[in-house]
């Protein structure tokens, strides 16, 4: 007998690195990323129901974002249920949903829900979905999406859907800080397309590469290419970077198209201390460690 609740983590990511290099011709942004799984998760519950519902609770990490996240068709969890439409058939579900990585962080919270929505929705119906079918939902709901069904690090190319699960690096102890103001995906990168100047993609895969030694231990200049452009639309965002940075952090990132970023630390002791003097700074900081795929795995099914 099936148990009537199923519970599911849904861990955010950071990415370690993100080159843009250039707008295609649908629109998207073609990158290059590597995408890390780490600590800070939202949580998810679903039970069979005869119609679709969507509870909304927050538990909101280190910043309030009350109303920032729809509850109705406009959530990505909805939009998964959506999806999977053909194979549902009239069967649908209720979702209760624990918010705590705040949206327009750059961190995947969203489409890391909406991956365990369609994961939740093939185990509760025993729908039989096989890997390419949850990839292709998965890319159909949003470019950040398959990511989530593999966890751990990936390289992601294309629009980010392209996914190559990458051996586990160390565990990487992590401080994140939250501005007081998400960004919208959109907006980040059409600004990017307002600053960019000159694309030169041969020199931007040379900048790309080295960024793997992170996942060895090592300590490149991780760069993203759209903070440049966050930090346009929002000036204190620099403030943020110089903060990780004085706080003792050996490197420094955005993550996704922000507005959090995050610094790698020596060891647990520094990160901890480091995300005390930022909170004492007035920053909204957290302590996270990334997860390798086998915790992550742990972290998914954990609660059943
Ligand atoms: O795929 P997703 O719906 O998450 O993307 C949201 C928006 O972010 C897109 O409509 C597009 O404006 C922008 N985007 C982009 N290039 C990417 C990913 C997202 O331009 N690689």
């Amino acid at each position: 007998m099936k148990s009537a609740t199923i519970t599911i983590r849904c861990p955010a990511k950071i990415n370690l690195g993100l080159s843009v290099l250039g707008r295609r011709p649908d629109g998207y942004h073609e990158i290059r990323s590597i995408l890390q799984s780490v600590s800070l998760h939202d949580t998810l519950e679903v039970q069979r129901a005869r119609r679709f519902s969507l509870q909304i609770e927050e538990e909101w990490a280190a910043v309030s974002r009350g109303g920032g996240v729809p509850a109705d068709g406009g959530n990505l969890v909805l939009k998964a249920a959506a999806a999977l439409k053909s194979s549902l058939g009239e069967r649908a579900a209720a979702f209760r949903l624990i918010k705590r990585i705040p949206p327009g962080a750059g961190m995947g919270g969203a489409s890391s829900d909406a991956a365990a929505a369609v994961v939740a929705l093939d185990r509760l119906y025993d729908l039989g979905l096989k890997p390419p079918e949850f990839h292709r939902i998965a890319a159909s709901i949003g470019s950040d999406v398959p990511f989530f069904l593999y966890g751990g690090a990936c390289l992601a190319l294309g629009r980010g859907e392209e996914i190559y699960p990458l051996p586990d690096g160390p565990s990487l102890q992590l401080v994140v800080v939250f501005s007081a103001k998400g960004l919208s995906t959109p907006e980040v990168y059409s600004r990017w397309d307002r600053l960019l100047t000159s694309t030169d993609k041969a020199s931007r895969m040379n900048d790309f590469a080295p960024w793997c030694l992170v996942l060895r231990g090592e300590d490149p200049a991780i760069a993203n290419d759209l903070e440049t452009a966050a930090i346009a639309l929002e000036a204190s965002l620099g403030e943020v970077r110089s903060a990780l940075t004085g706080a003792g952090a050996k490197a420094v990132s955005m993550t996704g198209s922000g507005s959090a970023f995050f610094g790698i630390f020596s060891d647990a002791k520094a990160a901890e201390h480091g995300a005390s003097r930022l909170r004492r700074a007035g920053h909204a900081a957290v302590n996270a460690v990334s997860l390798g795929r086998a915790e992550w795995m742990e972290a998914v099914r954990a609660v059943g």
